[in-house]
């Protein structure tokens, strides 16, 4: 038999069920469409701050690209041992990814799982569309919606394990969808992480800060740092650097020497924070 339907309506938290002609029902009568990808659209238009929220097509596409070839393949070695250690509650590992972008982490799991022959049910959300579109075409053996980790549409307990990659912390909602016991493995960049980036963008760049970061409710019981020097030629530069918040803020000589290298060699570094919730 398969698991339940796993998303809760995201305007009553209802159960939903999934109607004949192919949409998801509550009791309340909320309806929401599956897109032909095979994801959910479970993002009520009261929580969409924007037409088109969180990264757009042209940066989800900027991500693929550069994800896809294999800079961070340490980052995705790394995260998938911490969700092989991480203890399910029952049979199955239940995986939630908060801002999954494209999902290339999810594939990353995925693999590792499958090659060590152990079941995970994995479930990703993103409030971008086109990434959700693009993760759930890479991954059709996913659950994937569109949603918002300020409003996440999952019961209370789901979740052995949530990913938090570089997208937006929602501390309470986090709290509310894992299990008691369950872990948060959280992403934060390390003090070199792009330092060789940093150098032709900026006349004096800095290292990123490193701050131990407690959130109430949860309590740190590792940390996995992993580094490593890429060199990126110059075809897949741009797309590094549209997946960076430096995209946003760096004027516009910085962009132009950058543009103008060859290649590119940089330090790469990631922190894996693991918190338990308490
Ligand atoms: C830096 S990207 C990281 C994507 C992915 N985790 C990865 O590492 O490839 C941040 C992601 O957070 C998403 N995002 C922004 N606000 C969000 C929110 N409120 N809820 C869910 N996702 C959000 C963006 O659309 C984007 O895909
Ligand atoms: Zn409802």
């Amino acid at each position: 038999m398969s698991e339940p339907m796993l998303w809760r309506c995201p305007l009553c938290g209802g159960a939903l069920t999934v109607q004949p002609a192919g949409g998801l029902r509550c009791e309340k009568n909320h309806c929401f469409d599956r897109a032909k990808e095979g994801y959910w659209n479970l993002l009520p238009v009261q929580a969409k701050h924007a037409k088109q929220p969180g990264d757009t097509k042209e940066m989800v596409a900027a991500r693929r690209a550069f994800l896809s070839a294999g800079y961070y393949a340490p980052f995705g070695r790394a995260l998938a041992e911490l969700c092989l250690n991480a203890p399910a509650r029952g049979e199955v590992l239940h995986l939630l990814d908060a801002g999954c972008g494209e999902g290339w982490y999810d594939r990353a799991v995925a693999d590792a799982f499958a090659a060590a022959n152990r079941p995970v049910q994995l479930a990703g959300f993103d409030i971008a569309k086109p990434a959700v579109r693009m993760a759930a075409k890479a991954l059709p053996g996913m659950q994937y919606a569109v949603a918002s980790s300020f409003g996440i549409p999952m019961a209370d307990g789901w979740a052995d394990v949530v990913l938090n990659i570089f997208s937006p912390m929602a501390r309470q909602e986090f709290l509310r969808v894992l299990r008691p016991g369950g872990r948060l493995i959280y992403a934060v960049p390390g003090p070199r992480h792009l330092f060789g980036m940093k150098q032709v963008l900026y006349q004096n760049p800095y290292e990123n800060p490193v701050q131990p970061v407690e959130y109430e409710g949860f309590r740190q019981i590792g940390e996995v740092a992993v580094a490593d020097t890429i060199t990126v030629p110059q075809q897949h530069t741009a797309a590094l650097f549209a997946m960076t918040p430096y995209y946003w803020k760096t004027p516009r000589d910085g962009a132009e020497r950058l543009a103008a290298c060859e290649s590119l060699q940089t330090e790469i570094e990631f922190r894996f924070v693991v918190y338990e919730k308490l």
